[in-house]
Order: C-alpha cells, then structure tokens, then sequence
C-alpha cells in the first residue's frame, strides 16, 4: 500500500491528457518570473521610495498585493493546477474527464483572473483583504473556474481504475474543496451596482477581521501547505524512487492537520479587541499544529532512507528535500510565533515577513521547482534535463538569496520590536518610529539582493527548461503516438 506512487508503474498504458498540464506548467513558470521581479522590485520600494517614480501605478501599496497575488495565485496556483491534474491522471491511471476545450477553459479562465485581478490592483481596485484583493465580479469569474476545476479533479477521481486514493490526492482535494469554501465565505458582499467595481463586505467590525483571518491563516494552511504537501507526497517518492516512508503517518498527517488548521486564524489578531478566549484557542491551536507538522516532514525526509547517495546527483531532489527542511522550519517558528507573549514581540514587524518568506520562498517554492524539474522531461520525453549543474548553480544561488533574505528579516524584526518597546528611565518611549525605519534600512538592503539572487535563480531555471524543451524528442523514431499519450508511472 505504501507504494502506490511507485505502483503504477509498467502496468497497462492509458492515455493521459497532458497537453493542459504543460501550459499549467509553462505558466507557472512565468508567473515565478513576474512575481519574483514584483518582490525584487517592491524590497527595492522599501529601500529607497524614490522607486516609484511619482507612479500611482507604481506605488507600493498598488504593487504589493501584485507580488503577493502573483506569487501565491498565479505561481503557485499554475504549478498546483498543473502538479494536480497530472498526479490526479497517473494514480488513478485515468484520463482527465471532460472534453480538452474545456480543460483549456480552466487555463485560460484562471490566467484571464490573475490579469483582471492584477489590472484592477494597479488601477487601485481593491478590497482591501489581504490575499483576498479582488472585487466581488473578479471573484465571481474564479469561482466559476474554480467549481469547473473542482469537477475534473473530482470527476477523475471517480473513475480511477486503481481501488485506492493514493494520499497525494487526499491533499489535493482538501486543497481544491476548502479553497472554494473560504472564497465564498470570505467574499461575501453587497455589489454597489451591478456595474460598480465595488462591494460591501457583509461582516463589519470585529466579524469581518475574524472571517478574514479564517480565510486568510486557512489559505495559508489549505492553499501554502496541503496543496504542497500533496506535491510533496507523489514527487519526491518518484524521484527518490522509494516508496513513502509511512503511509499510516501520511494519513494520521493528513486528518490532523485539516483539523487543527481551521482554528488556528485568531493567532493574527492577538491583543485585538477579539474575545479573550478565541485569541487563546488560536494560539493553542496553532501550538497543536506543529506535531502534524513534523510529522509530516519526518514522513518527507524518511522516504529517502537507503537513497541519500541520489542527492549527490541529482539536485533537483536537493531542492525537494530542502523543502521539506524549510517546511518544518516555518511550522516550527509559526506555532513559537502564535504564543501571545511572543506575538507581543513579532506582530507588525518584519519578523512575521521572515517567516512567511521561509516558508514561501523555502518551501513552497523549492518544492515546486522540485516537481518541475521532474515534470518538464517527463512531459516533453526527454531523457534528461538540458543541463544538471544549472539547476545545481540554480540550487546554490536560491539557497544563498533565501539565507540572505530571512536572515535579514529575523535581524531587522526583532530589532524593531525591542525599539518599539523601549521605555527611558522617565516612562517616555526611548526612539521614535522613525530612528527605527532608520536602523532597518541596511537589512532591507540585503533582503533586496537575497530577492534578487532568487530571482537569477529563476531566470536560470527558464533558461534551462527552454533548453531541455528544445532539445531533441527521446521518443523512438517512428513510433507515432497520439497526442497525450505517456505509459503510466513514467
Ligand atoms: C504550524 C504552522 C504555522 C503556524 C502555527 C503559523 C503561525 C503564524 C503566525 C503566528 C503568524 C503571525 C501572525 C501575526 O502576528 O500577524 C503567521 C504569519 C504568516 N504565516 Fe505562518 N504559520 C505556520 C506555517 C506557515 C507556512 C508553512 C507558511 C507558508 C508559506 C506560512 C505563511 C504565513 C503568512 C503568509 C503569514 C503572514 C500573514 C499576514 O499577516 O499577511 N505560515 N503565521
Ligand atoms: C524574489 C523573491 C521575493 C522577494 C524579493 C519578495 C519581497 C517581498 C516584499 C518586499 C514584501 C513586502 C513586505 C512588507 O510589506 O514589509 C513581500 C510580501 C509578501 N510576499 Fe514576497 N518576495 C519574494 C517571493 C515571494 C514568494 C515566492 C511568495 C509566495 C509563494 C511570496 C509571498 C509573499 C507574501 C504572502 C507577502 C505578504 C507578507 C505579509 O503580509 O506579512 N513572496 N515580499
């Protein structure tokens, strides 16, 4: 049982619809690029404001939910799209359901509201919501793209020929199920108009900061982290090739952590005027949360057991495991950070843009660019990637950008929240908001060049994949096959 991701292999061929899965990927990509460059640019926004040249459209209050909506959404929603439906089809040995003009409906459906959504925030349409920006017409076009994307995924599933739901799957559909719940919950509004780009949300006050912090620690925990954990659960078995180290933990894992996640959304509004009492179950919530969470990540680096020598030559599985690593690092800091008395420290500074960017840049991404170094061979047969000691140079120049980046933020964090709190010997606050704009400056510095690095390393990946793509079929002379078709567990 516990090798059903590797069970699938040399069985009987089925005809995989993998033409949607490589735009899905191919996306994904640009995406990085364009989200990266929006950070690089932003970090550089903080460092010297003159950056914006007097730009509305180039503000970075405008560009900030650009970066933030292209990095998670756009990046990492392509890269979830694709690594979904190509897990969902070789699990299950069954082809996507629905016809491919549908499928493609899904694609172009989703970029067409990563650029509405885009548009509208440099035009300065906004809710005002964090990661939730859109205006009620943006939204509703994605949930219709969303219920269309639930129905395949779903669909597929149920006409699976394997008996059993290998785990990856369990992680994607909670993933694609509760992102579609806390859309619509988060976004309930009433439209000025019919024309109007503009809505009232339908909670006020205190309600409205609940929901929104619901929505927005689960879209952390179902979007940032099952989503990949799913990714994690199929890829990295594939690559290792080893099955997964428990099966039982990886569903002990899963129940776990969707049960815990969904209480954990005060831990953002302590010291608010939030009831007492939900601030305290958030943050023991959140506290809970880490035991699945490593869990989990034990369950990740286990599976290479008897594999460890593969890492010395293949650095796309260094990214996968790294990931895991910086997977159990930011689900160690985000249960410390949700203490209150710590929280009194962390909140407002630039220690909670530390943590996220471990897990964003760290996890989230160094899984995903795992998985598409696996994925761009496969799908193109190719034997192999254009060139290993690029994604090796592009492993070093990330892992150092990310270093640099975090670091700074844990420096520059906890430095502003000790000079926020620092009283003289009359009760008088010792510095002024402003000598600590002054202190951090130099780390924002650095935190801009680790962007940077990072972003080389994405362009270094482009180029790399361009390259494989370009390279010669490996496929045998003559042998024609459709379009599509792949001999399962390739
Ligand atoms: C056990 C797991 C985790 C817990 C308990 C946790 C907890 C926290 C806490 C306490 C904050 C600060 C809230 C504040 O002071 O405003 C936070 C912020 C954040 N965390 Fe985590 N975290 C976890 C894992 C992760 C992971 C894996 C990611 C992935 C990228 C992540 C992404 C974020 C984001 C995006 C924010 C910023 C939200 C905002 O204010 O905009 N967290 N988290
Ligand atoms: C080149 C890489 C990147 C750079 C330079 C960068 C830079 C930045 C900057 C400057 C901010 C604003 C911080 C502030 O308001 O003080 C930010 C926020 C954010 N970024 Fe990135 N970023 C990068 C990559 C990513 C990636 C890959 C993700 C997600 C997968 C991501 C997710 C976020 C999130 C969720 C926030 C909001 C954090 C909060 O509210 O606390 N970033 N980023």
């Amino acid at each position: 049982m516990a090798d059903t991701a590797l069970a699938d292999v040399a069985v009987r061929p089925v005809v995989y619809n993998e033409d949607v899965i490589k735009k899905f990927t191919i996306a994904s990509m640009f995406w990085a690029v364009v989200a990266f460059l929006a950070g690089v640019y932003i970090a550089t926004e903080l460092c010297w404001p003159g950056f914006n040249l007097g730009l509305s459209f180039l503000n970075f209050g405008r560009l900030r939910p650009v970066h933030t909506s292209a990095a998670i959404f756009a990046f990492g929603g392509n890269a979830l799209f694709a690594t979904s439906l190509y897990v969902v089809q070789r699990t299950c040995r069954a082809r996507l359901v629905g016809p491919d003009a549908l499928h493609d409906f899904i694609f172009w459906g989703y970029q067409f509201f990563i650029v509405m959504a885009a548009l509208s925030y440099v035009m300065g349409y906004s809710r005002g919501q964090e990661y939730s920006e859109p205006e009620w017409h943006i939204t509703l076009f994605l949930v219709l793209v969303w219920v269309l994307y639930a129905a395949v995924y779903i669909g597929t599933l149920l006409k699976r020929q394997e008996p059993h739901i290998y785990v990856a799957n369990w992680f994607y559909l909670a993933f694609i199920l509760t992102v579609a719940i806390l859309v619509l919950v988060n976004n309930a509004a009433l439209p000025v108009s019919f024309f109007a780009a503009k809505g009232y949300v339908a909670y006020s006050g205190v309600q409205n900061a609940m929901v929104q912090w619901w929505y927005g620690h689960n879209a952390v925990g179902f979007f940032l982290t099952a989503a990949f954990l799913g990714m994690m659960y199929y890829f990295i078995p594939k690559q290792a090739n080893r099955p997964v180290y428990s099966y039982r933990l990886s569903i002990v894992h899963f129940w776990s952590l969707i049960f815990l996640y969904m209480w954990a959304g005060p831990h953002h509004l302590h010291y608010t005027s939030l009831p007492d009492w939900t601030q305290t179950l958030g943050m023991a919530f959140s506290v809970m949360l880490w035991m699945p969470s490593w869990g989990g990540m034990i369950n990740g680096l286990m599976t290479l057991s008897g594999a460890w020598d593969k890492l010395r030559t293949d650095p796309a599985l260094r990214f996968s495991v790294t990931a895991v690593g910086f997977y159990g690092m930011s689900t160690f800091e985000g249960p410390l950070m949700s203490i209150r008395e710590v929280n009194s420290l962390s909140h407002y500074t630039d220690w909670t843009v530390g943590h996220v960017h471990s897990g964003a840049l760290g996890w989230v991404a160094f899984i995903s660019f795992g998985a598409i170094y696996y994925l761009v061979p496969a799908l193109w047969k190719r034997s192999s990637l254009y060139s290993t000691k690029l994604v090796a140079w592009h492993y070093w120049v990330a892992t150092l950008g990310i270093v640099f980046y975090i670091s700074a933020m844990w420096v520059a964090g906890i430095m502003q929240g000790l000079m926020w709190r620092a009283y003289d010997r009359f009760g008088f606050l010792q510095y002024s908001f402003s000598e600590s704009v002054n202190a951090v400056h130099p780390y924002y510095v650095i935190r801009m060049l680790g962007g940077l690095m990072f972003l080389i390393g994405g362009l270094i990946m482009c180029y790399n994949l361009i390259k494989t793509v370009r390279s010669p079929s490996t496929e045998p002379r003559g042998a024609v096959l459709p379009a599509g078709l792949a001999v399962a567990g390739e």
